[in-house]
C-alpha cells in the first residue's frame, strides 16, 4: 500500500524513488540532522527556529523508518564541537533536548522504541541527564526500533572512551594485548553490539563527516541532499533508501557476478 502512494508521487516530484525492495532495507541507518541554521534564517528568522522545526521532523522520520522496518536509526543532534557556538544557541538546544524528551517519552514507550543517548553526557546539565536516564529506563523494554540520540558525541572522543576502558581492563587482568581486535573496541563503543550504519544520511548539502561514528561508518553508503533538515521529508528518506537499494556493496571484495 505504502509502496503505491510512492510510486505514484514519483513524477510529480524530483527526485528517483520506486517501490523499495523489503528484502533490502537497511538495518541501521545513520542521520546528521544539518541545515536547521539555514533553514531559519533564509525565513529571516533566528536560527533557533530552525532547531525547533528540525526536532519535529525527527519524529516524523522515526516513524516512518519503524514502518520500514529499519531495525536502529541513530540521529546526530549535538556535537562535540557545537559547544563553539554562541551560548543562547546551545542553552536553546540543550532545553529542546530536555522539551523533547518530555513530550516524546510516553509517545515512545508506546510506539515501542528503544531510546539510548550517545555522548558525553557529563558535560550536559543535572536535569536534563536526568530525564535522559528515565527516558532511557522507560523506553528499555521496547522490542520495535532502536533510536540512538548523539549529543555532545564526536567519533573520536568515543575511540578515545573506547580505548580508556580497553587499557583499564588490561590493568585490571580482564583482558591480555593480543586480545585487543576490532571486535573488542567495537563492543566498547556506545553503539556497543548494534550493526554498524549500512547508509549515512546528510541534509543541508555538506559532502563530510563531521566527527560523526568515524569508526562505525568505515563501509556506510553515503547519501547527500541539499535540503535542509527541517525540509526533510519522508519522501526523501525513501529516496534515500531507494538509492542504497541501487548501490553495489563489495566490502573490498569484487563485484558479484550475476
Ligand atoms: C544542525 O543544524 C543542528 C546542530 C548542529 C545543532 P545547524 O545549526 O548546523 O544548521 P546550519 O548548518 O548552520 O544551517
Ligand atoms: C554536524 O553539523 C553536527 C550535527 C548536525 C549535530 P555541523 O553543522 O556542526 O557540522 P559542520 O560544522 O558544518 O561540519
Ligand atoms: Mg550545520
Amino acid at each position: 500500500m505504502v509502496t503505491k502512494l510512492w510510486r505514484r508521487r514519483k513524477d510529480a516530484e524530483p527526485g528517483a524513488v520506486g517501490p523499495l525492495d523489503s528484502t533490502r532495507i537497511p538495518l541501521h541507518i545513520a542521520i546528521i540532522m544539518d541545515g536547521n541554521g539555514r533553514w531559519a534564517q533564509k525565513r529571516g528568522l533566528p536560527r533557533t527556529f530552525g532547531h525547533k522545526a528540525g526536532a519535529e521532523v525527527l519524529r516524523e522520520i522515526l516513524t516512518d523508518a519503524a514502518e520500514i522496518g529499519v531495525k536502529v536509526l541513530t540521529a546526530y543532534a549535538f556535537s562535540t564541537e557545537n559547544w563553539r557556538r554562541p551560548s543562547e544557541e546551545v542553552s536553546f538546544l540543550m532545553e529542546l533536548f530536555s522539551t523533547y524528551l518530555d513530550n516524546e517519552v510516553d509517545r515512545l514507550v508506546e510506539k515501542q522504541v528503544r531510546l539510548r543517548f550517545i555522548g558525553n553526557r557529563q558535560r550536559l546539565g543535572a536535569e536534563l541527564q536526568r530525564r535522559i536516564e528515565s527516558a532511557e529506563q522507560k523506553t528499555a523494554q521496547g522490542t520495535g526500533i532502536e533510536l540512538n540520540l548523539a549529543v555532545d558525541y564526536g567519533g573520536r572522543a568515543e575511540i578515545v572512551h573506547a580505548a580508556r576502558t580497553l587499557a583499564q581492563d588490561v590493568l585490571d587482568k580482564q583482558l591480555c594485548i593480543d586480545e585487543i581486535d576490532e571486535a573488542q573496541l567495537a563492543k566498547r563503543l556506545f553503539t556497543g553490539n548494534q550493526p554498524d550504519p549500512d547508509l549515512l544520511i546528510r541534509p543541508g548539502g555538506d559532502m563530510r563527516i563531521s566527527n560523526f561514528l568515524l569508526w562505525q561508518l568505515a563501509y556506510a553508503e553515503l547519501w547527500v541532499t541539499d535540503t535542509l533538515w527541517p525540509d526533510f521529508t519522508p519522501r526523501h528518506f525513501r529516496q534515500a533508501i531507494f538509492a542504497y537499494q541501487q548501490r553495489e556493496r563489495r566490502f573490498g571484495g569484487l563485484k558479484t557476478s550475476k
